[in-house]
């Protein structure tokens, strides 16, 4: 499913009907690569991340989350996996601020459990609202290390806002000193995995609310 707020090349089905790109998707790779040339700062990555960190992601869930926040899903390797590990009542609600990624997730993955949001991460307080859920999980890809410093904390503390105690956030970054830093100023705590299976190799950090 696709919800959308300002993405001007995506048209509307009839009622019931999924939303579809008005052009062709591009290949994800190619997708990827090309918005990281326009956008460095807020793709941070030259490359999607690979199966392997997507599942050590999945694996950071817990076996109870039926309403996943997914932050930053690009081409949607790491959902892909998310939804692989889920069963068919979970949903997973991907913010994505590219309508570009927003073209390629929704005609790549043709998923009922997935709805694709072209917002950012830092709306998702609004979105529960809006949706009626209430998230139990958030997976973010967020390049939060380029990131203006209170921007960063606006998206920690709408993910921490949003979550109920226990509630659990991951994600991945190339450095254990930043982003684990940040997360522990904000939830308290945070658990690091180094996962080498990714270009780069890459740490999975989690907190619990
Ligand atoms: C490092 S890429 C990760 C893409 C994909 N999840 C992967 O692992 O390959 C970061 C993604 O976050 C998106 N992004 C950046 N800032 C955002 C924000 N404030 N809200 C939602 N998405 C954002 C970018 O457009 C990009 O798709």
């Amino acid at each position: 499913m696709q919800l959308t707020r300002r993405s001007p090349s995506l048209r509307s089905g009839p009622a019931g009907v999924p939303k579809v790109p008005s052009a062709p998707a591009l290949t994800p790779w190619v997708a990827f690569a090309r918005e990281f040339l326009r956008h460095p700062r807020e793709v941070g990555s030259v490359l999607p991340s690979s199966p392997a960190l997507g599942r050590a992601l999945s694996d950071s869930l817990p076996v109870r989350a039926r309403t996943v926040a997914e932050f930053g899903p690009g081409t949607g390797p790491i959902t892909r996996e998310l939804l692989a590990k889920s069963g068919s009542n979970v949903r997973i609600v991907a913010f994505e601020i590219d309508p570009h990624f927003c073209d390629v997730l929704s005609s790549s993955i043709r998923d009922p459990r997935l709805i694709v949001l072209n917002r950012p991460a830092e709306d998702i307080v609004a979105v529960a609202r809006e949706l009626d859920v209430v998230f139990d999980a958030v997976v973010t890809s967020l390049p939060l290390v380029n990131f203006p410093v209170p921007v960063r904390n606006l998206i920690l503390q709408a993910a921490k806002d949003a979550l109920p105690s226990g509630g659990i956030v991951t994600g991945y970054t190339y450095t254990p000193y930043v982003v684990p830093r940040l997360m522990r100023e904000t939830f308290g705590n945070c658990d690091l995995r180094f996962i080498w299976r990714n270009v780069p190799p890459a740490f999975v950090f989690r907190s619990v609310c």
